[in-house]
């Protein structure tokens, strides 16, 4: 019944591109799952995101939604039939751009309650993860503090509004004009243009002081992040941006050992009962992949982008 599978490869070192090709169905560890995969969550980090170990051809993605297949004889807590989401990254035996995907146990596996389905489950968890990782370690920021999000209209800022206003914080955040709306919709107070130099100086006219916090999501972001934080408060840079800390603000990448499991499965209800919501903004046919990487390498898709298998 498993014998063979469809993926999305790079086929081989040092190839930038990703080709369909049909190849084994990977065999599970006493610690792994077999995911049925039924849809993929699309992330700029795809292309490059590779398992130290990796063999070639290796399937791509670190992100699904699916129905468990089978379990290892060492997996509690699992069974075939259950409908999970989960973030499975650098796993050598290759990613969920694929009709399978073997998922160690331990990795970030979230249950799919009722009321959502697999292309919505899909959109969250890597996102979902980063920005609860996020929002844990800002959590001196008291009811009625102020969260600035420079890129709030992608995977992480449009959930990250969202979280940050069931805190109780009162959020500024940057996109093109065009996505000002939206971010409004979510729940954005300020909302400033990227593109005009004189964004800063907005979020300080709204916020004199400056912000208690920002998120600097999209790469470039942090410097002038932090000039809109207030001394002493602190700035998250998300993508990685490596900034010297002034004015005593605390800067920091994205803790990695906080476990938000709890939290995590906790958005996705809320997502499934309509109190939150995750933004899509195309999903494509499993064999349109490449269209949908090059879209979210453009870094201009609003919310996810997700790919669907029959
Ligand atoms: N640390 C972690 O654990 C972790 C995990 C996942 C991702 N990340 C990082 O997060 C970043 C990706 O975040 P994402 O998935 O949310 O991105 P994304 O979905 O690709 O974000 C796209 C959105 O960002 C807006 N945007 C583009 N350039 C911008 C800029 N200079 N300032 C403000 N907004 C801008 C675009 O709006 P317009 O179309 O209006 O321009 C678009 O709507 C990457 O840097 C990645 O490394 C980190």
């Amino acid at each position: 019944m498993f014998e063979g599978m469809r993926a999305f490869v790079k086929p081989e070192s040092g190839v930038d591109s990703i080709e369909l090709v049909e190849m084994a169905v990977p065999q599970i560890g006493d610690d792994e799952l077999l995911v049925r995969v039924k849809a993929v969550g699309v992330g700029i980090h795809d292309s490059y995101f590779l398992p130290g170990d990796v063999k070639y051809p290796f399937p791509i993605g670190i992100e699904a939604a699916g129905v468990v297949e089978r379990v290892g004889s060492g997996v509690r807590g699992h069974r075939p039939g259950d409908h999970i989401a989960f973030v499975s990254s650098m796993q050598p035996k290759g990613g969920t751009w694929a009709e399978y995907a073997a998922v160690k146990a331990n990795s970030l596996i979230v249950p799919i309650p009722a009321g959502l389905d697999f292309v919505e489950a899909a959109a969250v968890p890597v996102a979902g993860n980063t920005v609860l990782r996020a929002v844990k370690a800002l959590d001196a920021v008291p009811a009625g503090g102020s969260l600035f999000i420079a890129g709030g209209s992608g995977a992480i800022g449009t959930l990250a509004i969202q979280v940050a206003r069931a805190r109780g914080w009162r959020v500024g955040a940057s996109a093109s004009e065009h996505n000002h709306d939206h971010m409004r919709s979510l729940g954005a107070e300020a909302v400033v243009d990227y593109h005009d130099p004189d964004w800063p100086e907005q979020i300080r006219q709204w916020m004199p002081g400056g912000v208690d916090a920002a998120m600097a999501v999209q790469p470039g972001t942090a410097i002038d992040s932090l000039s809109v934080v207030r001394d002493g408060g602190k700035l998250i840079a998300v993508s990685g941006d490596v900034v010297a800390p002034e004015r005593d603000v605390h800067v920091e990448a994205v803790p990695h050992g906080t476990d938000v499991r709890g939290e995590l499965t906790r958005l996705m209800t809320e997502i499934a009962k309509n109190e939150k919501r995750v933004e899509i903004e195309r999903v494509y046919p499993f064999e349109e992949a490449q269209a949908a990487l090059a879209k979210v390498q453009t870094r201009h898709a609003r919310g996810k982008l997700v790919l669907r298998l029959e």
